[in-house]
């Protein structure tokens, strides 16, 4: 786990907002709606609900900036939270708007020391998740890629359900998987140590 000193909520950009000046590196989590997001942002700054989360997709709808300060050092980043795709409620003009939020953020790739590509480890990647991979692979990042939802599986299912995942991805070989859940804290330690020590 993290020892943090302080942990809050700075920037928050709407579609229309201006982005923050980076001033210190950026982790950015992405993945579909409802995928687990801001949960897993909570588990890594060891908070309940400064992210706010929901069983209904579509929680997140701006791009939220914490800040981040550890004890030891004083060392501080930004974990950002960003809007899931895939939510189909919303209206084509809005998941537009969304889109260009989002592209337009993960486009600046200057200020971003690594990007987290969370997928729900119980289903096979879908055509957005694909699209998303493939797009953050352009643009010269190597997602580290987050299974989520580990509890909900059988111990026994892991291993098809990891080879599904890199294999519907045709993920390139090297690329980190890391099996995590909000319930038993699995892969929780491997996740804080990347944070630590970015890639
Ligand atoms: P958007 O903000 O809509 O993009 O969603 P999100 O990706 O931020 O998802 P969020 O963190 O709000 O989680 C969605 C739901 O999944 C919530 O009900 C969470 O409690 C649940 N959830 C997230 N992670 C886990 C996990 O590891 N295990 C289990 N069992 N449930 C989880
Ligand atoms: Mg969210």
């Amino acid at each position: 786990m993290l020892k943090i000193k302080s942990a809050e909520l700075v920037s928050v950009c709407g579609v229309s907002s201006k982005l923050p000046e980076p001033t210190l590196p950026e982790f950015a989590f992405v993945g579909r709606s409802n995928v687990g997001k801001s949960t897993l942002i909570n588990g890594l700054m060891n908070r309940k609900a400064l992210a706010r989360t929901s069983s209904k997709p579509g929680k997140t709808q701006t791009i939220n900036f914490y800040k981040i300060v550890l004890a030891k050092g004083g060392s501080a980043f930004f974990l950002v939270d960003l809007p899931g795709y895939g939510y189909t409620t919303a209206g084509p003009a809005i998941k537009a708007q969304w889109g260009r939020m989002v592209s337009n953020y993960l486009g600046d790739t200057g200020r971003l020391r690594a990007i987290f590509l969370l997928l729900d480890i119980r289903h096979k990647p879908s055509a957005d998740d694909k699209q998303m991979y493939e797009w953050i692979i352009d643009g010269s990042h190597t997602p580290i890629i987050i299974a989520t939802k580990a509890d909900k599986i059988k111990k026994s299912q892991l291993t098809k359900q990891l080879k599904l995942l890199r294999d519907t991805l045709t993920l390139a070989s090297g690329t980190a998987v890391i099996p995590y859940s909000s319930q038993t804290k699995e892969g929780l330690g491997e996740i804080c140590a990347l944070l630590r020590s970015p890639l």
